[in-house]
């Protein structure tokens, strides 16, 4: 069947099967690599996308079920510049492999679009559905709370 696809503000007509898994579609048919394939079952958010905004596991998504939305993967993301949040969680030595770091830039990145200055609960609760099997997480939430205080800095 024919889908259109928005994916990081460009327009994507690909022939799909019904059952074909939005995760799938966009690292192989639309080349974008940075939702990564983990567990595939819900449990790891490695390859967390948003759509319309909201992050959205790609493995238990259709990708029939995408059409009609925006799709942003990391690759939409400081596409020209680093956003000021992937700047601070390089600054904060935030990743190590790296392979959980799209998935949790953009449940991040969800997080303080609703929630400009959250607390640490907030944003432990908000990256609870990552893994990440490097850091122990302290530097990941540390760059959260830091572009938050920033927010809060600039709304003052
Ligand atoms: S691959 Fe989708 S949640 Fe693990
Ligand atoms: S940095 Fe390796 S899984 Fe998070």
């Amino acid at each position: 069947m024919e889908l259109s696809l928005n994916v990081n503000n460009e327009e994507w007509a690909l022939d799909v099967a019904p059952a074909d898994v939005l995760l799938d579609v966009l690292r192989e048919r639309v080349g974008t690599k940075s939702p990564k394939i983990g567990c595939e079952r819900g449990d790891c958010g490695s390859c967390t996308i948003l759509i319309d905004g909201r992050s959205v596991r790609s493995c238990l998504v259709l990708a029939v079920e995408a059409e009609g939305h925006e799709i942003t993967t990391v690759e939409g993301i400081g596409a020209d510049h680093l956003s000021e949040l992937q700047n601070l969680f390089i600054s904060n030595n935030s990743f190590q492999c790296g392979f959980c770091a799209p998935g949790i830039v953009l449940s991040a990145t969800e997080l303080l679009a609703r929630n400009p200055s959250p607390s640490r609960h907030d944003v432990q609760e908000a990256l609870s559905g990552n893994l990440c099997r490097c850091t122990g997480y302290e530097p990941i939430i540390e760059a959260v709370l830091a572009a938050g205080e920033r927010n809060e800095e600039v709304s003052a």
